[in-house]
């Protein structure tokens, strides 16, 4: 075997007259993070061998020592037994030099055509793909964990809040609903954002196309690739679906933020709305009585880093000349933990939405406090015929006395009612009761139980079966 791609000046061979230093080495080195590529990596070799042999640019024979050597690579990789080389550079490098090693010259005809450019662009791209695959299911999961709660508490009542105030009483269901929304919206986008990773860059080689007569169709098609990319300079250069993938994964995290902190409060003694089962909490070290919701509030924290990604590939892709540039390598990182980071957020959300035990007399006894119903009174008096700013004022009026007699609106006589307008009569204890204030915004998108009852059907449907069972 002629040079061994053994030491790092010898990748290049003959242009360099001495080595890199070991900072250096360590410094440009992505291995000990790139190697999670490995698996696609592979794929992608393998589609681009097969392309070579039906285009006549290898032989059958080469191709198969290349599957026969790829198979091998796997297995090793596979038991944790691949040796994986710092001063090999990176996961393309070190899986090519152990296929040399395994099968000769086949291994070093492999990367004709091609270039570590389009190369990691193509295994990104796949590994991405898979990832969006695993968060579409889990955001379905979610979802479903979501609406199951919206079912059970379909009736439960509790305050609504503008501005942190009571504002008017909403039913539980339909709060969770909410919820079932943006994570809908969150899962268009990454199918949306998945047809544009779903393109091919091999074949772009280092960045002008190769002079050999390559087949980038059949490549795309052998990998699932929905497209090839059409210019060559882009392809190798632009890492916008990365930075796509991660605003639609930051919008994820947002959702999930919001909700935390509504979990948070919620679980707070002094609110009390719900509990969260004890294997999502943890205890203190100090306070004995304490039970702390840390996965709302972790998966809160988390919302930051995965931010902090988005702004890391804008400007990592910011002022890049095309085309590929090492600072391309700086990628990845971000990448992988951004995903890392939603998929298992994602799973516990689900898990623990399942584990959510909802207190409908602290909610019920919330939306009595702070005249939720004060709206409901002043429709009440516009379809008795009442211009509605005047009946915005007679309620406000109604609502001080109130606040001075310390009592909610509902426990007004009729009486003392009709001194804030003779139009009020006894039929308005009804739109008083918190059950008439809900089920009386009856239209789609509307709080009361009958249509969160129709909007649940509609998730339903749009969620379809389970794709795990059928
Ligand atoms: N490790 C590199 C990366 O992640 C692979 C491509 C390197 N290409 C190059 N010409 N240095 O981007």
């Amino acid at each position: 075997m002629t040079a061994q791609l053994s030491k790092k000046s010898e990748a290049w061979s003959a242009r360099f007259s001495e080595p890199v230093s070991d900072l250096v080495k360590r410094y440009t080195a992505s291995v000990f993070f790139d190697k999670r590529l490995a698996h696609v990596d592979i794929q992608g070799s393998l589609a681009h061998a097969d392309m070579l042999a039906k285009q006549a640019i290898i032989t059958s024979t080469d191709l198969a020592d290349i599957q026969r050597g790829m198979a091998q690579i796997k297995s090793e990789i596979d038991a944790g037994q691949f040796e994986w080389l710092l001063d090999l550079e990176d996961v393309h490098l070190n899986i090519e030099k152990r296929l040399t090693e395994l099968v000769g010259d086949a291994g070093k005809r492999l990367h004709t055509g091609r270039s570590r450019n389009d190369q990691v662009a193509t295994d990104i791209r796949l590994w991405l793909r898979a990832a969006i695959d695993d968060i579409l299911v889990l955001l379905r999961d979610l979802r479903v964990a979501l609406v199951d709660l919206a079912e059970q508490h379909a009736d439960t009542i509790l305050p609504g809040f503008t501005h942190m105030q009571v504002a008017q009483p909403v039913t539980f269901g339909h709060h969770m609903l909410a919820y079932v929304e943006m994570f809908g919206r969150d899962a268009e986008r990454m199918q949306d954002c998945r047809r544009r990773v779903n393109r091919l860059p091999l074949g772009a080689a280092a960045l002008a196309g190769t002079t050999f007569p390559i087949d980038r169709e059949l490549v795309a098609r052998t990998l699932g690739f929905d497209e090839v990319c059409r210019n060559s300079l882009d392809a190798v250069s632009d890492r916008d679906f990365a930075i796509e993938f991660c605003a639609a994964a930051a919008l994820v995290m947002t959702h999930v933020s919001r909700m935390s902190e509504e979990l948070v409060i919620w679980m707070s003694p002094r609110v009390g709305f719900i509990d969260i089962a004890d294997r999502f909490c943890t205890g203190s070290s100090i306070m004995p009585q304490k039970k702390n919701p840390d996965v709302p509030e972790l998966a809160r924290g988390k919302t930051g880093r995965v931010n902090g990604h988005l702004i890391a590939l804008l400007t990592l892709m910011k002022g890049q000349p095309l085309a590929y540039n090492k600072d391309n390598q700086e990628d990845k990182e971000p990448l992988f933990d951004t995903a890392d980071t939603v998929i298992d957020t994602l799973r516990i959300f689900a898990d623990m939405a399942r584990g959510i035990t909802v207190k409908p007399e602290a909610m019920r006894a919330a939306a009595l406090q702070g005249y939720a119903t004060a709206t409901d009174l002043a429709d009440y008096l516009v379809k008795k015929g009442m211009a509605f700013r005047d009946a915005h004022e007679a309620v406000a009026r109604a609502v001080r006395a109130c606040d001075d007699a310390k009592c909610d609106l509902a426990d007004l006589s009729l009486e003392q009612l009709r001194q804030f307008s003779t139009l009020i009569e006894a039929d308005v204890f009804a739109v008083l009761t918190l059950e008439g204030s809900v089920a009386a915004r009856d239209h789609i998108g509307g709080t009361a139980p009958a249509q969160v009852r129709r909007a649940i059907a509609q998730a339903r449907l749009q969620l379809g079966p389970d794709p795990a069972h059928g």
